[in-house]
Parts: structure tokens; C-alpha cells; sequence
């Protein structure tokens, strides 16, 4: 199956975007990136010691650019944003005119059980925070997705097969 335009994978930590963004790039025979491995190669340093060293500010900013960087690549891709990419306007407007935007929509609870390694991610310690958080952020996933799918029992290839469809 051929893209006409990269594939965004937005949603809450914990949703799967990187395994389905995985799975449907191996489907279609193209390749993916998951954007906080990309921007830790970038960088240098984890995605941890960013938020330790500069706090959130600094991580968006060095996010914003990666994205910028990513969604202006020529070679169709498959992408898989951190969970936050949705907070600033400006990377909105890039990911709405840079492809077709998937929101994986993921419970807290199912998410905090798929996380094995919570140190690595900085907003997603204290399981209350993270539900005032998931609230938040759910009109923004769904103000920029093209098209939104429920993971709850769902199998990465069952999602992955789901989004071909909506391509
Ligand atoms: C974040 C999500 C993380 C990572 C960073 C911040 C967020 O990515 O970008 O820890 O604000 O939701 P994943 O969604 O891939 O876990």
C-alpha cells in the first residue's frame, strides 16, 4: 500500500502509537520513527535527562524542531509522537498540514498497566496527575486526529489493520 502523506500517531503515553506506528510501517513496507528515540539520538541525552536538566520547557522546544524536522522529510514515513506533541498550537497546525494524524485513544488505567518503565517518562509518575492530564490533553488528540481508534482489548495488529482501513 502506497502513502501519499506521512501517518501521525498522537495519544496519551501508554496507547501503543510506537507498536502500531511499527506494525503498519512493516505492513506498508515503508519505514518508522518514533520521535523521542529519534530527538534522544539527536541530542545525545534521554528523554529524562532533558526534562531533569531544562525542565518541560526545554523538551518542547527540541520537540517542535524534531517534528519540524521529521514532517518536511520527502521519504514517506510512519510516526510516532510523544504524548505531549498535541500541547503547543504551533505543532498542531504542523501536524494537521503535514498528513493524516491517528489518535490512539487509551484509557489511564490500561495505560499505566502497559508502561513497564515509568522512570523514563517524566509526566507520568503519580497515576492521579496523569488522569488530570489525559483529560486535558483529549480535546487536543481529537482537534488534530483525521481519524480516532479505541485500543481498550485491542491487539496491535487489530489497531494497526484498523488504521490501514481509515488511510
Ligand atoms: C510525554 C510523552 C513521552 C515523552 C515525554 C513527554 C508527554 O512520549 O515524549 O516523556 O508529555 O506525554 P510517549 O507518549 O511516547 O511516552
Amino acid at each position: 500500500m502506497q502513502l501519499a502523506c506521512p501517518v501521525f500517531f498522537v495519544g496519551f503515553m501508554g496507547a501503543g502509537k510506537t507498536s502500531v506506528a511499527r506494525r503498519l510501517a512493516r505492513t506498508c513496507g515503508i519505514s518508522s520513527v518514533d520521535m523521542d528515540t529519534y530527538l534522544e539520538r539527536r541530542e545525545g541525552k534521554r528523554v529524562k535527562e532533558i526534562f531533569a536538566e531544562g525542565g518541560e520547557d526545554a523538551f518542547r522546544a527540541i520537540e517542535t524542531d524534531v517534528l519540524r524536522e521529521l514532517s518536511s522529510k520527502e521519504e514517506p514515513l510512519v510516526i510516532s509522537c510523544g504524548g505531549g506533541v498535541v500541547l503547543r498550537e504551533e505543532n498542531r497546525e504542523i501536524l494537521a498540514e503535514s498528513g493524516f494524524v491517528v489518535h490512539l485513544q487509551v484509557t489511564v488505567h490500561e495505560a499505566a498497566s502497559r508502561i513497564s518503565d515509568k522512570s523514563s517518562r517524566p509526566l507520568f509518575q503519580d497515576i492521579d496527575a496523569a488522569r488530570k492530564r489525559c483529560l486535558e490533553r483529549a480535546p487536543l488528540y481529537s482537534g488534530v486526529a483525521d481519524v480516532e481508534i479505541d485500543t481498550a482489548g485491542k491487539s496491535v495488529p487489530r489497531i494497526a489493520r484498523e488504521v490501514q482501513r481509515a488511510l
